[in-house]
């Protein structure tokens, strides 16, 4: 433990969605691992929320293993961290019927996540609808400080800080308002140019290895220009997402052959392909390792 003697209270979700990718990595996991030495941390896996958008059993619990998996593989250490299925804490759900009661439908209404995801195609159950419901009521049951979460999820915050205020006036000061913490904002582009996300079918995977991940990489999208002319690096997504792992140095150098025209598209994917493998090399090795035992998860 660090800093001060009372250590803040540190809380996010994570959705069981599907295989984590380099997006969800330097969004949000990434920051996730690091918190951990800044105080106590409460992580855990969304699986009512994902309820909203998954209806098969067997897959939301393949998922929900799998990104267990992924965390602890990836540096989560329960040893420092309390690591659970939200829907081990029944109380959530109860908390969330309460906060139900304090809740406008006007502000559930301007919640622009649900919009979009109704426009995605998703049904308007009341389910989806009153996501933000429970979500104050996973942050403040912990009574939660900080809560880190990307740019999408903000607004969801700021629906909890008013949930927390109204309760409190109702019922007696009980929670403290929770703030969020922005994610330092990584650009990561997925393998067409546009934001990595698995609704674009554009992602990296991070346990992703060999032939596979060799084939999405290689499969990155470039413009033509031919072997030999020089390249813009500011331009290339290979460049960009080679940057999110290289050193400052290796960056320069890579930019100066780009520029110099000294290197093509195929030999950057290439050092890219090196890069995820040397990152990750030590988490997927551990993720194996965890795997191999049904009842450690
Ligand atoms: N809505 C979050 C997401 O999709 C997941 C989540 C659920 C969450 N409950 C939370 C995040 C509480 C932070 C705090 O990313």
């Amino acid at each position: 433990m660090t800093k001060e003697n009372m250590p803040q209270r540190i809380l996010s979700g994570v959705q069981p969605t599907g295989k984590l990718h380099l997006g969800n990595y330097f969004g949000a996991v990434r920051q996730h691992i690091a918190l951990q030495s800044e105080g106590n941390c409460f992580y855990f896996i969304a699986n009512y929320h994902a309820l909203t958008t998954i209806q098969n059993a067997q897959t939301l619990q393949e998922n929900t293993r799998d990104v267990a998996l992924d965390y602890l593989a990836l540096g989560l250490d329960p040893e420092r961290s309390v690591f659970f299925r939200q829907s081990d804490v029944p109380e959530v759900t109860e908390l969330a019927w309460i906060l139900g009661t304090v809740t406008n439908m006007g502000l559930l209404e301007r919640a622009v996540s649900y919009k979009e995801k109704v426009d995605k195609g998703f049904e308007a159950s009341i389910g989806l609808f009153t996501y933000p419901m429970l979500m104050a009521a996973d942050i403040l049951i912990y009574r939660s400080k900080v809560v880190p979460v990307g740019k999408d999820q903000v607004q969801h915050l700021e629906m909890t800080q008013d949930m927390a205020g109204k309760f409190n006036r109702a019922f007696g000061s009980i929670f403290p308002l929770p703030n969020f913490r922005l994610d330092k904002e990584s650009k990561v582009p997925g393998t067409d140019g546009q934001k990595m996300s698995k609704s674009y079918g554009n992602t990296i995977e991070i346990f992703a290895e060999g032939k596979p991940l060799e084939k999405t990489v290689m499969g990155i999208k470039t413009d033509s220009t031919p072997l030999g002319q020089a390249l813009d690096p500011d331009k290339c997504n290979v460049f960009t997402l080679y940057g999110l792992f290289a050193t400052d140095e290796e960056k320069a150098a890579l930019a100066a052959d780009y520029r110099g025209g000294k290197i093509g598209y195929g030999q950057a994917k290439k050092l890219l392909k090196t890069k995820i493998d040397q990152h990750f090399a030590p988490a997927r090795a551990m993720r194996k390792k965890l795997a191999q035992d049904p009842n450690l998860v």
